[in-house]
């Protein structure tokens, strides 16, 4: 949450800043603003509403100068006003600050700064840092004089960050060092970009593309100093650090739109691609496995755990469940899901022979990283199943599996659902083939995964027919998701996506178990998806649809071509096609993301930019 950029060099800050602030709005855009370095001050623009509206400010009131700092905000302390958004002024306007994370204690320092006589402009904890730092520099300047001003000025950011307890991603300029920004981090990410005779600052590496391939991702309680021609960092406790420079893969068209109206459509229908990045180079046929590198266990480990615990947050959860099934179908192993954000306070019994993944597309979620950071405190070896290279959970986990799925822009997680959905089917598979599963099971499963591109391919033709069904659906209030067994994740799913961009209440469930409540919710206004591919259990959940019928409730059902059952008895069916129960949650999510996407467009949604939420939650 919140979006934080940085530029020293020769270029117009102001420039970059806004390209910048432009890729990071997914985590936040509540408000946006700069500072730059003018003369011998420092000018802030800033504005409430989308980044666009502050690139309409600067038109109107441009800056120049070639050091600056940018923010784009997701608010956590105080509305979204002007006098709250970011940047932030300290003292008499001698240190402006941006900052993502959350400061803890702002209450006590704010009371004290107060007494000092620090007068307080917004209810940010923010602003308790800008002060905190320009007392920290009056009291320095007292002291020391004025001789070595950067040195000045960095000790007043290391006393000021002795105070703070919470999480931060901080850049700092000081009007009396016009050539110099300060960076320091405490579990809110920051990258340094890496360039000739200038440095780039900011809060993931979306910024830094098509600027440099050379970047320094700053660790924990480290601070750096960025000069045009100067990099340093230091650790809080161990001192001076040599930045570990690392290749950026990315190109410019990974975080473009194309001809897409919106990232979201581009990425669902990215999928196919996708898939097949994360199926690239990891299915052996000749042993019937999969082919995971990263794990840094040796097989005898592996084969001595007896337990797997997922953890993550949101649409990763949902994935996690698929997993859990999947675990248990192909491995027999014993698997639970966790949501972090619980599992970070609570003690489960977690054995030595049990392994832990953390499931993350941005490898950024506070909870994901607090659960997995307590799990390894306690000895666990934990693993990481994330999309963002570089992130701080891809660093901090003990081995781990990449998704390969590229840039996910959108807010709504679609592409990074079904490639977590295939890797953990790939994990399954390589953890069964060591136990109970058979090699010709083994080499039907990679049958079946090495078809799913072209079988996403083929799915993603219903998008005109959820358009016509969005079209016919689009102004009812509530809805019921309903599947089971594999389906009941993808029903979590596809109820969650209506909900972030469109702001209906929809409710996933079990389809048996709504007979326990949400069945009193069904009438002729409260439509029901039901997720009901062929398989198994599919009497069952038809049964459960003409339950629903018999209610006068309107039902749409994901349904495999020339399912009679089940068009007799639903309203509209979206096809899909037919695949094994395990990949069905891979093809059913296709129609459900499209349907949120056509729902939330015809009621004026910004499908991109869905109100109050933020694509990495990197606050608790
Ligand atoms: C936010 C996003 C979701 C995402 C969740 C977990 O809520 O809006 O799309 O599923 O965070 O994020 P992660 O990056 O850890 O998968």
């Amino acid at each position: 949450m919140c979006g934080i950029v940085g530029y020293v060099g020769f270029r117009s800050a102001a420039d970059f800043l806004m390209e910048g602030l432009h890729r990071l709005e997914y985590r936040g855009y509540d408000s946006a603003g700069i500072a730059v370095q003018q003369g011998d001050r420092i000018v802030v623009r800033r504005q409430v509403g989308q980044v666009q509206e502050l690139s309409d400010l600067l038109t109107r009131k441009p800056v120049s100068g070639s050091v600056g700092i940018g923010h784009t905000r997701w608010a956590t302390h105080g509305e979204t006003t002007e006098t709250n958004c970011h940047p932030h002024v300290g003292g008499d306007g001698h240190v402006v600050v941006v900052h993502n994370g959350v400061i803890e204690n702002h209450d006590t320092l704010r009371d004290w700064l107060q007494q000092l006589g620090y007068v307080f402009h917004s209810q940010t904890d923010t602003e308790v840092v800008a002060h905190l730092i320009a007392h920290h520099l009056d009291e320095q300047q007292r002291l020391n004089g004025d001789s070595d001003l950067p040195a000045v000025c960095l000790n007043a950011v290391r006393a000021a960050l002795q105070q703070i307890h919470g999480t931060y991603g901080l850049g700092i300029l000081f009007r009396d060092c016009p050539d110099m920004i300060l960076a320091a981090r405490c579990g809110s990410p920051l990258v340094i970009g890496v360039g000739d005779d200038e440095y780039f600052l900011a809060s993931d590496s979306g910024p830094l593309v098509g600027y440099t391939k050379e970047v320094v991702y700053l660790s924990d309680n480290e601070l750096a100093v960025l000069q045009k021609d100067r990099l340093q960092i230091e650790h809080r406790t161990t001192g001076n650090v040599a930045p570990a420079i690392q290749t950026l893969e990315q190109v410019a068209s990974d975080i473009e739109r194309g001809d897409f109206e919106h990232y979201m459509l581009k990425e669902i229908y990215e999928q196919p691609h996708t898939i097949e990045n994360a199926l690239r180079g990891r299915l052996d046929e000749d042993e019937a496995t999969a082919v995971i590198g990263g794990l840094n266990l040796t097989a005898q480990q592996l084969r001595q755990i007896d337990r797997v615990v997922l953890t993550a947050c949101g649409t990763s959860w949902h994935a996690g469940l698929v997993g859990e099934y999947l675990l248990e179908e192909f491995a027999r192993l014993p698997t639970e899901v966790e949501y972090a954000s619980e599992l970070r306070y609570r003690n489960p019994p977690i054995s030595d022979r049990t392994l832990v993944f953390a499931i993350t597309q941005s490898g950024e979620t506070a909870d994901t990283l607090a659960a997995m950071r307590e799990c390894r405190r306690k000895g666990h070896p934990t693993l990481a199943i994330c999309n963002v290279v570089g992130s701080t959970i891809a660093r901090e986990a003990d081995g781990g599996i990449y998704l390969h799925a590229g840039p996910e822009i959108g807010v709504a997680s679609t592409k990074a659902f079904t490639s977590q959905v295939t890797v953990l089917t790939l994990l399954a598979l390589y953890l069964g083939r060591m136990r109970h599963l058979s090699h010709p099971a083994g080499k039907r499963i990679i049958r079946q995964l090495q078809e799913m591109p072209e079988t996403i391919e083929k799915t993603l033709r219903c998008h005109e027919q959820v358009q016509e069904i969005a079209d016919r659906y689009w102004q009812f209030d509530n809805y019921l998701y309903l599947g089971r067994l594999y389906n009941f994740p993808v029903a979590l799913e596809g109820a969650l996506k209506l909900k972030e961009i469109s702001y209906i209440h929809a409710e996933g469930y079990p389809a048996a178990e709504m007979k326990h409540g949400p069945i009193a919710l069904v009438d002729e206004k409260t439509p029901s998806v039901f997720v009901i591919p062929r398989g198994g259990i599919h009497p069952k959940v038809v049964s459960n649809m003409e339950e629903v019928k018999a209610r006068r409730g309107p039902v749409i059902a994901i349904a495999c071509q020339d399912d009679a059952e089940v068009a007799r008895i639903a309203d509209d069916v979206i096809c899909v096609p037919d695949v094994e129960e395990y990949l069905q949650p891979l093809v059913c999510a296709i129609p459900l993301q499209l349907l949120a996407y056509h729902v939330a467009l015809l009621r004026g949604c910004n499908v991109d930019r869905p109100r109050n939420l933020a694509k990495s939650v990197t606050v608790e």
